[in-house]
């Protein structure tokens, strides 16, 4: 029995401009994918990591990860089309004694390895799907018909009940590999397929340094928290 991570990192990185596969861009110098492998590879419960590459990079990736000192076992399959479909090729090839699953988007390269291990260890306490979640900080508001080109407000959203989802998500194997199989269209997620099974899927507290790299001005926001943990000796 054990835990394996997979990584989707075969995302073009459109929003955050022209460039080399957002994945590979870097962060405090080191790619945005070896952060994220190395933080799970450090994290007590994670076993395995698969990485979905691009599907022309995966001989680049596969160098990469061997060049870079991290510690636990890693796979590189190639990633598909859609994330989803990276994360499903990255799911095919588990090898048989993987109970548990975590999947990580390497564009979330700071989460840190504890977030892992809490996302793990809620799994292995018998919960089938779990995903990190935080309250949201701005208002929400819903908006519909336009007024030429500017939106229309309809609806302030109460926004106790909502949480800003993160990853790692962790499953059992045997539901995730179910709720990929079932799916008919894309989620944004892959607690969202568990969700279209019927299944329960719990929220663990997650991570301020969860977040995800999508726009230019998030690279900035990665850059300081690197800064941070190298001026407080932890890296
Ligand atoms: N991803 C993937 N395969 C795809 C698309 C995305 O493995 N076909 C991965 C990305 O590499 C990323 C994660 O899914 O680690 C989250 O996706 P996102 O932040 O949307 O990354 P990109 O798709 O690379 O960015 P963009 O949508 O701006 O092109
Ligand atoms: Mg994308």
């Amino acid at each position: 029995m054990s835990v394996a991570a997979i990584v989707p990192a075969a995302g073009r990185g459109e929003r955050l401009g022209p460039g080399q596969p957002k994945a590979l861009r870097t962060v405090g110098g080191v790619p945005m994918l070896v952060h994220a492998v190395r933080a799970l590879s450090r994290a007590r419960l994670v076993d395995l990591v698969v990485v979905a590459a691009p599907a022309d990079g995966v001989a680049e990736v596969s160098a990469l990860l061997a060049l870079h000192d991290i510690g636990a076992e890693v796979i590189v399959v190639a990633g598909g089309a859609e994330r989803q479909e990276s994360v499903s090729r990255a799911l095919d090839a588990l090898p048989d004694d993987v109970s548990v699953v975590l999947v990580h988007d390497a564009a979330r390269p700071l989460a840190p390895s504890e977030l892992a291990d809490a996302v793990a260890e809620t799994v292995l306490a018998g919960n089938n799907a779990v995903v990190p979640g935080l309250p949201i900080a701005d208002t929400v508001k819903r908006v519909g018909a336009r007024e030429g080109a500017l939106e229309l407000v309809t609806e302030t959203v109460r926004r106790d009940d909502l949480r800003s989802i993160q990853t790692p998500q962790g499953f059992d194997r045997g539901v995730l590999a179910k709720a990929h199989a079932a799916a008919e269209e894309f989620a944004t997620d892959d607690a969202g397929l568990v969700e279209r099974l019927g299944l329960p899927v719990v929220v663990v507290p997650g991570s301020a340094e969860a977040f995800k790299i999508t726009r230019p001005v998030d690279l900035v926001l990665a850059e300081a928290v690197l800064a941070e943990r190298r001026a407080r000796g932890a890296l």
